[in-house]
């Protein structure tokens, strides 16, 4: 099957810095993206900087199409929660994305399935769009898991806000085995989950964004990009590199 002949799904690409970067990595790295995606394109660009550069980030995209995302986000509205962020902070930020369920949160700080839920709660009600991240590890899928793990992790969303609330949301599938590791799933691999994804999801399954993210590389981008349920990507260690990053954006923007 073709793009072409599928529904209108416009391309996602988000670079997620992870905790990397500073003042002047920032303004060089945005400098040359900004310069390299001018003009109109079919494909839509976000970047995920820590939260001590928003504001420097949003001055830097000031004159570009490029959007603002977050890592991370609290499930809580406001209060004695030190460290954290919510999501109506990050709307005052003209943030539109927003990272939920990232493997390395779910492993590194334990959030919980219903934690997750919660976040993606929290982000739709300032009218901010989830990026919800699934995947499996290296364990599940060599033990025949890997899909009654994606279903575990998104069930426990659907069942708290229900398959429409996808509608302005977009999923990431990213195998924790792919993620830094320089071993990409396979174009058929993601394939098979983006698509077992998409079912699960019913009728929105058909309209909403599915990312790929784990060790996605400007040589590796464009034959992901043709597999007929994958979206764009969400990208780690390609989106600190300017010219890494715009060739993949370029690859989807098609
Ligand atoms: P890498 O692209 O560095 O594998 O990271 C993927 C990722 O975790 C994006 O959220």
């Amino acid at each position: 099957m073709n793009k072409a002949n599928n529904t209108k799904r416009r391309q996602l690409v988000v670079g997620n810095w992870k905790m990397n970067g500073n003042q002047r990595t920032n303004a060089e790295l945005l400098a040359k993206v900004v310069a390299g995606w001018q003009g109109k394109h079919n494909a839509d660009v976000a970047v995920c900087p820590p939260f001590p550069y928003f504001q420097h980030t949003l001055e830097l995209l000031a004159s570009s199409s490029i959007v603002l995302g977050a890592q991370s986000v609290s499930e809580y509205e406001s209060g004695a929660y030190t460290g954290e962020v919510s999501a109506r902070m990050l709307a005052d930020w003209q943030c539109r994305y927003v990272i939920v369920g990232h493997n390395e949160r779910r492993r590194m700080q334990q959030e919980s399935d219903t934690q997750v839920a919660q976040k993606f709660v929290a982000v739709q009600r300032e009218q901010l769009v989830p990026i919800l991240c699934v995947g499996e590890s290296l364990e599940q899928r060599e033990t025949g898991q890997a899909l009654a793990v994606i279903h575990r992790q998104l069930n426990a969303v659907v069942e708290s806000v229900g398959c429409d609330a996808f509608e302005h949301a977009v999923v990431a599938y990213e195998p924790v085995w792919a993620v830094g590791t320089g071993k990409t799933a396979t174009p058929q691999q993601a394939q098979e989950v983006h698509h077992f994804i998409r079912e699960l999801l019913g009728d929105v399954g058909q309209r909403v964004r599915i990312l790929y993210g784990g060790s996605v590389k400007a040589n590796n981008a464009a034959q992901l990009f043709t597999m007929t349920d994958i979206d764009g990507a969400l990208l780690g260690g390609a989106s600190l590199d300017a010219e890494e990053f715009l060739s993949i954006c370029r690859a989807a923007d098609i």
